[in-house]
């Protein structure tokens, strides 16, 4: 079936969201075949809202017993992050052979770009747990220009301009895209099903990383108890998970994961920076998209 295409047939519009044509086999491969546990928790996001943050944060938290924060041989300081936490439509079902899960322990930590409308029923119907993680629609439009702009090179592609994918951008044109569409349909869960999604701000992250942390702990029914409070293991996570840890690893810095460079994942790590990319007119064009989108779902950022 021939579907509508975009940025130079990268992308194809499935069922109202703009799909890298590369991980649509990856996508109905894992709508058809996941089955989910109930103890699953999948972590779920828009391209370049921090994932790979989070993933470093709850492969933390959830084995922090086996991994103490602290120590030398903790596998985030010698693991990409997104080696230690698959993104199912790309790791698991998106290459030639379904990769098995088995080797997974239980809580089995899981990821995904896609939006709520298009994930399983198995994920739906579930008890499994969902975090969502957002970030303020002009940051995330800077990175991922970026970060496009590096995949594109690596392809053997020129790069974008930052008119030009603004444009597509703000058409909702992106991967994954439309960006508000992707927020506003998990947030709208998340209101109604509190137990089974969790709602996270980069904004919030950056601003208050232990309550954040400690709050996401109790969501996943591993609260840090008594005695971790007092060794204050909430701090080494956070410490640990920082932009400033993380970027200055040797791991981090070298290599590819998919078609872009492991350090592209890490650029500047801030809130704010599109103050130093965008006009004034895009940047009221993204805030008048964004106020018209999410003002009826009292979604701010
Ligand atoms: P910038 O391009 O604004 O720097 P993703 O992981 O979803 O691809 O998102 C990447 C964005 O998260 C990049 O944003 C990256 O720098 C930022 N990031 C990566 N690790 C981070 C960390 N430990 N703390 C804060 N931001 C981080």
């Amino acid at each position: 079936r021939s579907l509508p295409t975009a940025d130079q047939g990268f992308l194809y519009q499935y069922q109202g969201s703009w799909i890298p044509r590369s991980f649509m086999q990856g996508l109905l491969s894992f709508n058809k075949h996941f089955q989910a546990h109930d103890t699953d928790i999948l972590l779920v996001t828009f391209p370049k809202v921090g994932t790979t943050w989070l993933k470093s944060i709850l492969f933390s938290l959830l084995n922090r017993v086996r991994y103490d924060p602290n120590a030398q041989q903790h596998p985030l300081l010698t693991t990409h992050p997104h080696e230690l936490v698959p993104i199912l439509e790309i790791d698991i079902y998106g290459g030639k052979q379904v990769l098995e899960l088995t080797h997974l322990t239980s809580p089995r930590l899981l990821s995904t770009h896609l939006p709520y409308s298009l994930l399983t029923r198995s994920v739906k119907d579930s008890m499994c747990k969902i975090v969502y993680l957002c970030r303020n629609p002009k940051d995330t439009f800077v990175s991922l220009w970026h970060f496009q702009n590096n995949t594109r090179v690596n392809r053997g592609m020129n790069p974008s301009t930052i008119e030009q994918d603004f444009d597509n951008f703000s058409n909702g044109i992106s991967p994954y895209g439309p960006y508000w569409d992707h927020v506003m349909s998990y947030w709208k869960e998340s209101l109604e099903k509190s137990k089974k999604i969790f709602f996270l701000e980069y904004e919030k992250m950056k601003e208050q990383p232990t309550i954040c942390l400690k709050k996401l702990a109790e969501f996943l029914d591993c609260a840090f108890s008594p005695e971790e409070e007092v060794k204050n293991v909430v701090n080494d996570i956070v410490r640990l998970c920082s932009f400033e840890n993380l970027s200055n690893l040797e791991v981090n810095k070298n290599g590819k994961y998919l078609a872009a460079n492991k350090a592209a994942f890490f650029r500047r790590g801030e809130v704010g920076d599109w103050k130093n990319h965008l006009t004034a007119e895009m940047s009221e064009t993204l805030d008048r998209i964004t106020e018209e989108k999410f003002h009826s779902v009292g979604l701010k950022f």
